[in-house]
């Protein structure tokens, strides 16, 4: 039954390629900028516990189970899933599962892009010297007066939507393998430079406290399923992103050895992001809870205190504006690869049907922020609920879907074949988790939410 294909997009050059940029896809603006807010919004340490135990028992699980799809389908994930369903005898129905990932990128680009105009943003801000010696109020202020700025807020997201349709027009391959190279290992330093200097700070106990001292009283059932929401946004998983990665793998690389690399990676940034962030909020009398405004209104404290401040806030704003940027650049590969298999279109056509309408999208986050602020629907702006939506709902429930095809669907010689780790321990607990863990929790956790149980 070994019927491995070849992808018409190319391969990655070597493991290693492949997991700098899923690497690059899973580290982004979710990690540095969403983890430290919903953290702050949900009372800190038993949120982040809940969040940790939903990355190893049902994120990695199901990056696997993604992966492993994306290489034998080696195609855009709603063709990779028609593909299987022939191999698997199985009702093409399944397909639902790409379509509702293309949905599910469409939306998160469309806010992604306007945040990640944030950071380019804050990239002037910073070279100019705006937060030298500022106080926590004038950085305040200078946020608030961005989001008041519906034109400023479209100014920059459009100059990152051009960013990202440029280089997947030119292929995800060419120019983003040598980008993660560099910019992933200097992220990541920079963020250690901004732990240490968190630690000089008298709050850093108090930080730290807060991430990790769970305190059950201040979890809420929604607060549970923001937590799983978060494990599948941060690894990019549930919508075809992993999957069509995936389907540029080579056949000889082990998805288990990569998948765990890769969840490892994630969470260390995301938690070395509070770590930097907690102390600033708690030394300068800030809200945790503050909401998305976070990082913006805490992080430009201390590059104005500290001894080059503007070369480090600078840096740093450059590499967000990057580690955002390999990112959005997988959250429209699917409906890009869609577009190029199935209507025929160029890369760059593609690039610029599917960029123009998220773009358009867009400027409901934008408006969200100044002129429509007070429309909520369900007490949700209008990006608070695409967020919600997209992130909350459409990908554990793509990612259940994806765990039920996998371990009930495929026939299990193919996922040993491709799994390639015999069918030892490793793999039984691999498809224990996927088989019960993964799907049951999904399931409970949205059947609390909704109250029924
Ligand atoms: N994982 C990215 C982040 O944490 O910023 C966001 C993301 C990328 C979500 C790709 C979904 C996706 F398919």
């Amino acid at each position: 039954m070994s019927e491995q294909r070849e992808s018409v997009h190319g391969l990655w050059s070597s493991r290693w390629v492949f997991i700098l940029a899923a690497t690059g896809s899973a580290v982004g603006l979710g990690n540095i900028w969403k983890f430290p807010y919903i953290a702050g919004e949900n009372g800190g340490g038993a949120f982040v516990l809940i969040y940790l135990l939903c990355i190893a028992v049902i994120g990695v699980p199901i990056m696997m189970a993604e992966i492993l799809m994306g290489r034998r389908g080696r195609s855009t994930p709603i063709n990779t899933l028609r593909h299987l369903c022939g191999e698997a005898k199985a009702h093409p129905a399944w397909q639902i599962i790409g379509w509702s990932g293309m949905l599910a990128g469409f939306l998160i680009l469309s806010f992604y892009s306007v945040i990640a105009g944030w950071a380019l943003s804050y990239i002037l801000d910073s070279i100019s010297g705006t937060f030298y010696d500022a106080t926590a109020e004038q950085v305040g202020k200078n946020f608030s007066d961005l989001l008041a700025s519906p034109g400023t807020l479209i100014f920059w997201h459009t100059a990152f939507m051009i960013m990202t349709m440029v280089v997947v027009a030119r292929g995800v391959k060419n120019g983003l393998e040598k980008a993660v190279r560099i910019l992933m290992p200097a992220l990541l330093i920079l963020l250690l430079v901004m732990v240490g200097y968190a630690m000089s700070m008298g709050e850093f106990m108090r930080g730290v406290e807060f991430l990790f001292k769970p305190d059950f009283g201040r979890i809420t059932a929604n607060g549970v399923l923001i937590a799983m929401g978060h494990a599948f946004f941060t690894l990019s998983l549930g919508m075809g992103a992993i999957m069509i990665y995936g389907a540029y793998l080579p056949n000889n690389v082990s998805i288990a050895k990569t998948s765990i690399i890769i969840a490892l990676a994630d969470t260390f940034v995301a938690l070395l992001a509070g770590l930097a962030i907690f102390p600033i909020v708690f030394s300068n009398g800030l809200e945790p809870g503050a909401g998305p405004g976070l990082i913006f209104q805490t992080l430009p404290i201390a590059f104005g205190q500290m001894p080059g401040g503007i070369v480090f806030g600078t840096l740093f704003f450059i590499l967000l504006t990057f580690a955002a940027w390999t990112s959005s650049i997988s959250i429209i590969e699917p409906v890009i690869t869609w577009l190029v298999e199935n209507k025929n279109m160029s890369r760059t056509r593609a690039c610029t049907i599917a960029g123009g309408l998220t773009w358009l999208a867009g400027l409901g986050t934008v408006l969200s922020f100044n002129v429509t602020a007070d429309v909520k629907l369900f007490d949700k702006t209008f990006f608070d609920l695409v967020d919600y939506l997209a992130s909350n709902i459409m990908l554990p429930l793509g990612g259940l879907l994806m765990s039920i095809f996998v371990v009930w669907v495929l026939p299990k010689v193919i996922t040993a074949e491709e799994l390639n780790i015999g069918q030892g321990a490793g793999f039984k607990l691999w498809f224990f988790l996927l088989k019960f863990v993964a799907p049951i929790a999904v399931i409970i956790i949205f059947l609390n939410v909704i109250g029924i149980i």
